[in-house]
């Protein structure tokens, strides 16, 4: 049976203006499901509550309704912080607001040490967790002196040192140069090899064209859920909310507009190409 890992009961989440006041729900009855091993994406424009779904998965937030289960505890119970932290992990846009630390091995052992960890262990987490996302070689490094997609494989490997088997990433690419935007997806990408749940929050449409699930939000709530595919042929409904589909959908769907039979569900370049030359050669056989 499938372990879910993340359980959002009607959620909502409202913050208080700078008079005290209650500011509109941030986030609005949301509810929804992520079982162990899944790696879901969440998209939504600017403001829609992606960020604050991200801080109420590991109790940064608590929801002012409704429930939030890590696994089998509720995030509202104090008591169950350790447990929460330690399932649930966080790697944020900055990479520079992550680091804590002035040596590289200090800044990933930073969590763990906190949690009283002995020092043999530490020292194999720490290894570890750098030698997964590729910095082991940095571990001596100064952090500052680290390019944009090294630091956050460090936070990264902060996350995965505290022994976490769900890591929520909000807009971990946002801020990165190409480069690094490859090297922090390609990190992601093992971890999900490895087993580990992962909740992708991005902008970038590309990125979520493989996750196993979509969430889309829209002022709050979740508007639109389900697979890839299921939800990037929602372009009217995707449109209304200021979000894009792929490019290569888009073209797909102008090439069909046009009288060329075209699959309505192309999400990648590898499927655009068999659509595409199939389409060709079926012409030239006629
Ligand atoms: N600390 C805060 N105090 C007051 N309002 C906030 C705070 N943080 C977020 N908000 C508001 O809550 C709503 C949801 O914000 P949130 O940051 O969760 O959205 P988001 O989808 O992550 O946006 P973005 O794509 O810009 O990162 C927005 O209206 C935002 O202005
Ligand atoms: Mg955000």
């Amino acid at each position: 049976m499938n372990e879910t890992i993340l359980k959002f009961e009607d959620v909502y989440y409202a913050y208080e203006g700078d008079e005290g006041e209650t500011l509109p729900n941030a986030v609005d009855g949301v509810s929804f499901e992520i079982n162990k091993g899944e790696f879901v994406a969440i998209l939504g424009h600017n403001g829609s509550g992606k960020s604050t779904v991200a801080k109420l998965t590991n109790a940064m937030l608590v929801p002012q309704k409704g429930k939030i289960f890590v696994k089998e505890y509720d995030t509202s119970v104090e008591d169950n912080e350790l447990k929460i932290r330690t399932t649930v992990g966080i790697v944020m846009q900055n990479p520079d607001n992550q680091i804590v630390a002035t040596i590289v091995e200090e800044d990933v052992a930073f969590g763990p040490e906190n949690l009283g960890v002995p020092q043999k262990e530490l020292r194999t987490r720490v290894d570890n967790a750098l030698k997964l996302v590729g910095m082991y070689e940095y571990k001596d490094y100064e952090p500052h002196k680290l390019s944009g997609g090294q630091k956050q494989r460090i936070a990264i490997a902060g996350v995965i040192a505290m022994q976490t088997e769900c890591i929520v990433f909000d807009e971990p690419t946002a801020m990165l140069d190409p480069k690094g935007r490859k090297e922090v997806l390609a990190a992601i990408h093992d971890l999900r090899q490895k087993g580990y749940t992962i909740v992708l929050i991005t902008h970038f449409m590309e990125e979520a064209v493989d996750a196993d699930k979509i969430i889309v939000m829209n002022d709050g709530k979740i508007i639109l859920t389900g697979t890839p595919k299921e939800v990037f042929t929602q372009s009217d409904l995707l449109y209304e909310c200021d979000l894009a589909v792929p490019q290569v959908t888009l073209l797909s769907k102008a090439i069909k507009n046009n009288g060329i039979n075209m699959p309505d569900d192309i999400l990648t370049t590898d499927e655009f190409i068999n659509a595409f030359t199939a389409n060709i050669k079926q012409k030239r056989k006629l």
